[in-house]
């Protein structure tokens, strides 16, 4: 037990280290490797991550860092251990294999635990804690960071495993939002690091409503030479299972031919309507409303607004010039 209560984020690394070395001395261990071996996942990209393991008990964390009631109400306060009946906390993650979360920093902050074959729930999240903010963190930043001296672009994928899998498969520049739909927190983070970002969430209903949510929270951010791309999976598939199957150069190359943001909105909105009517285009334009205004005066814009006149059959400059003017950022033109 640690008597002297440590600094929050020397605890935490210091926990880290603890469940990745139960990965080599668990009584069970081999459960956990077999697993990450099946995975797909090496002994060197497990490292990276810090990816470990706990077995499945009440007191793994407890035993070994708690103790008295101060380091108990730390282990609390980091969401590592939950607070019993008589004042008797017992450890929140138990029988999962580890993912540390860092800060950008590399500082160990939180921790996604997932069971081992089934069980629910599938992952258990560190909760919010002082530290651990989760929407402001992405998993794998700090290791993108690292891997790469010059980043061009980031990947953005739904879950630890995805960045982890394209991380084992040379895709060094992956992260993942947490669960949570990306959070406009997340995209400034993301676009102040790179200038081009891809959205690669699972091939399913929730994956691409997530895309047009990401879509919306990005738009303000959306300035010249900066761009936002989606990629849309195969249903049923997610960036771990695409590039086990497919490999590095095809999983890339569906990355070079990610959607542009403006198709995406356009093929989205246009489904919606019927052009063939008056009603369809006053729509088409009202649909439009909302995202454009969030945009800020570039060059996209400009293009999107020609785009959309030009949706209505003649390439009217009148048009174009009432739509430009109702579509004018809001926040630019706002009154004083
Ligand atoms: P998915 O359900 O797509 O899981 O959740 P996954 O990442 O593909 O996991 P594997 O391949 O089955 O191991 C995507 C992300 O959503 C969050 C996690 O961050 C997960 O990585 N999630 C999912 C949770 O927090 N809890 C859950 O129970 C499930
Ligand atoms: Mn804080
Ligand atoms: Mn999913
Ligand atoms: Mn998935
Ligand atoms: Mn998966």
């Amino acid at each position: 037990a640690y008597l002297q209560k440590q600094d929050d984020y020397e605890l935490m690394a210091n926990i880290s280290r603890f469940y990745q070395q139960q990965l080599k001395v668990a009584t069970d261990k081999d459960v956990a490797i077999n697993y990450l071996k099946g995975r797909g996942l090496s002994g060197e990209i497990c490292k990276r991550f810090g990816i470990g393991y706990i077995s499945d008990s009440w007191d793994g964390v407890m035993k070994n860092f708690g103790g008295t009631a101060s380091t108990n109400q730390q282990l609390i306060d980091l969401g590592m251990a939950i607070e019993g009946d008589k004042n008797r906390p017992y450890d929140r993650f138990r029988g999962r294999i580890m993912f540390p979360i860092s800060d950008k920093r590399g500082r160990v902050i939180g921790f996604g635990g997932r069971v081992i074959n089934d069980g629910t729930p599938k992952y258990l999240n560190s909760p919010e804690t002082r530290i651990y903010h989760k929407g402001q963190e992405l998993y794998g930043l700090y290791e993108a960071k690292q891997a790469n001296k010059n980043l061009q672009r980031l990947v953005v994928v739904e879950g630890y495993m995805d960045v982890v899998a394209l991380a084992q498969h040379g895709v060094d520049y992956a992260v993942a939002s947490l669960g949570t739909a990306t959070t406009p927190e997340q995209l400034q983070t993301l676009f102040r690091t790179v200038k081009e970002v891809i959205c690669c969430y699972d091939g399913d209903r929730a994956g691409r409503e997530a895309a047009w949510r990401a879509m919306d929270n990005a738009l303000p951010l959306i300035q010249d030479g900066y761009s936002l791309k989606f990629v849309f999976l195969p249903d049923g598939e997610d960036p771990d299972s695409l590039i086990r199957q497919k490999g590095q150069q095809a999983f890339e190359q569906i990355i070079d031919e990610a959607t542009p943001l403006s198709q995406f909105i356009f093929d989205h909105l246009l489904a919606q309507v019927n052009l063939q009517t008056a009603e369809g285009k006053g729509a088409l334009i009202e649909s439009f409303q909302p995202y454009l205004t969030k945009l800020p005066a570039s060059t996209l814009k400009d293009s999107i607004l020609t785009q959309l006149a030009n949706h209505f059959g003649h390439s009217n400059e009148q048009q174009l010039a009432k739509l430009t003017k109702s579509f004018a950022n809001q926040s630019a033109t706002k009154p004083k």
